[in-house]
C-alpha cells in the first residue's frame, strides 16, 4: 500500500522530529532540509499528492499551494499562533483542517512584550547604542541622562485583547499600572474570554474602548496584539499617532502591517510619540541597514522573536507534529482553528 505523504517545510527540534519519524513505516516524509525558509518552488513541487503539510508562518498557504497539493490534502499544521499566512476560505471550501499553536507560546510572547515596553520607555536601544559607540565618557551621569516615562501609573491600551494581551496585562499589574483599556472587533463591548481570571478579579479598571481614537488618546502604552486582517492593516497609522500622547510608547508583538511604518517613522521624527518597541514590522525580514526605522534612536526592533524561548519552540514543534498526525487520521488535534 502506498504511504501517506506529508511535507514539512523546516527542520524540526529533535523531540518533534522523533514523534514524526516514529511514523516512518506509514508515512512518506518529505522535509525541507535547511534552516533557511523553504523555497516556494520546492514546496509547490513537493506538495503534489500530500495528505498533510506542516508549515511555518513564512509559508503562504493559498490557492496556489492547495492546487499544487491536489485532492489528497486533509490537513495544514501551522507552527504559529498567527494564521494570516493561511487563506482560510480556501481551506474551508476543500474541507481541509487547520492546526495551530495558540496556547504554548503565550508566556514567551507576553514576556517579550514587557521587555519591549521597558526598552521603549527606558530608552534601552538608545542607551546601549550610546555606550557601544564609546560616547559614555562624553555623556557621564546626569540627572536627565536617558530619562523616559515610568510604567507605574500608566494607562495601558491593548489593540486586541486575546490570550497574549491578557498574559501581558497579568505581568503589568505588579508594576502598578493604573488602568487597562482594550479595543477588539466589537468596540465598546466587554470581551467574553477572561483567560486568567484577571478581568473578574482585577484591582484596576479593565474596560473596553469605544474606538481606536479613544485608545490612542488615553493610553500611555499601546500594545498591538490583534490579528492581521483587512480591517486591522495600518490601524495604527498617521491619524492614530496624531492622537497619541507625546510621552506614550507603542509596542507591536502581533503582525507588522498593523502599524504603518512610514507613519511611525514620521511620528518618532516629529516627537508625536516617545518611542516604539517592535517584534514585527511590515515587509520583514527585508529590512536593510539603511531602512529609515533603523535610524530612529527611540525605536527598538527585534527580529520576530516573540515565541523564541527554547521551551516554547520545543512545544510549538511537538504540537505542530501532533496536529499534523491527528489531521491525517481524523483525530482531535491539540489545537484546531475553527474555519
Ligand atoms: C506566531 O506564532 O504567530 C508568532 O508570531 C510567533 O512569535
Amino acid at each position: 500500500m502506498a504511504k501517506t505523504k506529508v511535507v514539512v517545510t523546516r527542520q524540526l527540534i529533535d523531540e518533534a522530529q522523533k514523534i514524526l519519524d516514529e511514523k516512518k513505516n506509514d508515512l512518506e516524509i518529505v522535509q525541507w532540509n535547511s534552516e533557511k525558509p523553504c523555497d516556494r518552488s520546492w514546496l509547490l513541487e513537493n506538495a503534489k499528492g500530500a495528505t498533510g503539510i506542516l508549515v511555518m508562518l513564512s509559508d503562504q498557504v493559498n490557492e496556489e499551494l492547495l492546487e499544487a497539493a491536489g485532492d489528497e490534502l486533509k490537513v495544514i499544521a501551522s507552527f504559529s499562533v498567527g494564521t494570516d499566512h493561511v487563506e482560510r476560505d480556501a481551506l474551508k471550501k476543500r474541507n481541509i483542517r487547520l492546526g495551530y499553536t495558540p496556547t504554548c507560546l503565550t508566556d514567551a510572547v507576553a514576556d517579550l512584550t514587557i521587555m519591549l515596553i521597558l526598552m521603549a520607555q527606558r530608552r534601552g536601544g538608545e542607551s546601549m547604542a550610546m555606550v557601544n559607540k564609546g560616547e559614555w565618557p562624553q555623556m557621564p551621569w546626569h540627572p536627565l541622562l536617558m530619562t523616559g516615562p515610568q510604567i507605574r501609573g500608566a494607562t495601558v491600551g491593548f489593540l486586541g485583547f486575546g490570550r497574549i494581551a491578557q498574559a501581558s496585562l497579568q505581568r503589568l499589574l505588579p508594576f502598578g499600572i493604573k488602568r487597562a483599556i482594550y479595543l477588539t472587533s466589537k468596540p465598546g463591548q466587554p470581551v467574553k474570554e477572561d483567560h486568567f481570571g484577571l478581568i473578574k478579579s482585577a484591582s484596576i479598571p479593565i474596560e473596553p474602548a469605544k474606538s481606536a481614537d479613544e485608545l490612542a488618546s488615553e493610553s500611555d502604552v499601546v500594545i498591538v496584539g490583534c490579528s492581521l486582517t483587512p480591517s486591522t492593516k495600518h490601524l495604527v497609522g498617521a491619524d492614530f499617532f496624531k492622537k497619541m500622547k507625546k510621552l506614550a510608547v507603542v509596542v507591536n508583538i502581533a503582525r507588522g502591517p498593523v502599524i504603518d511604518t512610514d507613519a511611525l517613522v514620521k511620528a518618532l521624527d516629529e516627537g508625536q510619540i516617545f518611542g516604539a518597541g517592535l517584534d514585527v514590522i511590515e515587509n520583514e525580514p527585508n529590512i536593510q541597514a539603511d531602512h529609515p526605522i533603523l535610524k530612529q534612536p527611540r525605536c527598538v526592533l527585534v527580529p520576530h522573536i516573540g515565541s523564541a524561548t527554547i521551551e516554547t519552540r520545543e512545544q510549538m514543534a511537538t504540537e505542530s507534529v501532533k496536529n499534523l498526525l491527528a489531521g491525517l487520521t481524523g483525530k482531535a488535534m491539540v489545537n484546531e482553528l475553527d474555519l
